[in-house]
């Protein structure tokens, strides 16, 4: 039996009532994919060598599939290095998490995000505490960066945010061990990918209207450029014999991009956006090599 819980951390209850929490994403991350999981259930293969995401953000998608073999990355290396953290040193993650939750408000909140800033002297466990910390408690759990890769999301109005859960970690932690996870542009995934792997990517999107980019993901941004050069690498996946997914908006300049594929329309909702007029449902699609 399943249970959905705040923040869709999913407990599965067995017959002799002994509860284990699944793991799922522990970060809310712009453009995550939980909500589409169901969407996309049909289109997954059903077997495959190692699993590669090269944008990982919240990677609800790999705790989806749980593959035995996957290696991880992302651009952003303070999000790398808190998985890492979660994946090789819980106890102290939970430690300095639990003395968060105690002091959280508004103004341990600025502390806490003028010390996440701070270049030296905070350690990676530190500074993953406290980016789950900052990413349970600020504004929308938006991630955005100035000019000068500076963290500068304000804090949200929770009255009581759930910072965190030991044993959701737990189960996140356990999933990860022996699992790879780097601090790399997604192009290096072709120095890895093999035939028979499967590749999933979901890079920031093409924005619907000149208007509506949320590219803010990184100080690096996403432009049409990168969008190009995913599309070469997709091909160069699809040539060594990879099986390779990727989710885009659905609007020409992607429909045109990927011509040569399987094109699955997707409807979404979107949560991220500064206007709730646009919150509605919006395109995407899925692109599949086979
Ligand atoms: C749409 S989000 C991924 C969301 C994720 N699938 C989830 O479910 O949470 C896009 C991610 O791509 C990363 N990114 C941006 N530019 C990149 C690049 N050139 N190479 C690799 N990752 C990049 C961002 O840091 C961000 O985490």
């Amino acid at each position: 039996m399943e249970i959905e819980t705040k923040e869709s951390v999913v407990e599965s209850v067995g017959p002799d009532g002994v509860s284990g929490v699944q793991p799922s994403p522990f970060l809310k991350w712009a453009g995550g994919k939980s909500r589409l999981l169901e969407q996309y259930e049909p289109w997954w293969p059903e077997e495959f060598e190692r699993y590669h995401e090269p944008f990982l953000g919240g990677g609800a998608v790999f705790f989806r599939l749980r593959p035995e073999e996957a290696a991880l990355s992302d651009v952003n290396g303070r999000l790398v290095d808190t998985w890492r953290a979660v994946r090789d040193s819980l106890p102290e993650v939970l430690e300095r998490l639990a003395g968060h939750r105690e002091r959280h408000g508004r103004t341990y909140f600025y502390r806490a995000r003028q010390r996440f800033n701070a270049g030296r002297g905070v350690s990676p466990v530190e500074r993953a505490a406290l980016m789950i910390y900052l990413n349970k408690t600020c504004f929308n759990g938006l991630y955005r960066e100035n000019g000068r890769g500076e963290f500068n999301v304000p804090i949200g109005s929770y009255r009581d945010p759930r910072i965190f859960d030991v044993g959701h970690l737990r189960a996140v932690s356990r999933v990860l061990q022996g699992v790879e996870i780097r601090v790399s542009g997604f192009e290096s995934v072709v120095d890895r990918a093999e035939a028979g792997d499967l590749v999933y990517f979901d890079p920031p999107y093409v924005p619907l209207s000149a208007t509506s980019a949320f590219t803010g993901y990184h100080a690096s941004g996403f432009g049409m450029d990168l969008q190009h050069r995913l599309a070469r690498v997709y091909a160069e996946l699809d040539r060594r014999g990879c099986r390779v997914m990727l989710s885009n908006s659905d609007v020409p300049a992607v429909r045109e991009l990927y011509a040569g594929w399987r094109i699955i329309g997707i409807r979404a909702g979107r949560s991220i956006s500064c206007k709730s007029s646009r919150r509605g449902s919006v395109g995407e699609v899925l692109v599949r090599n086979w």
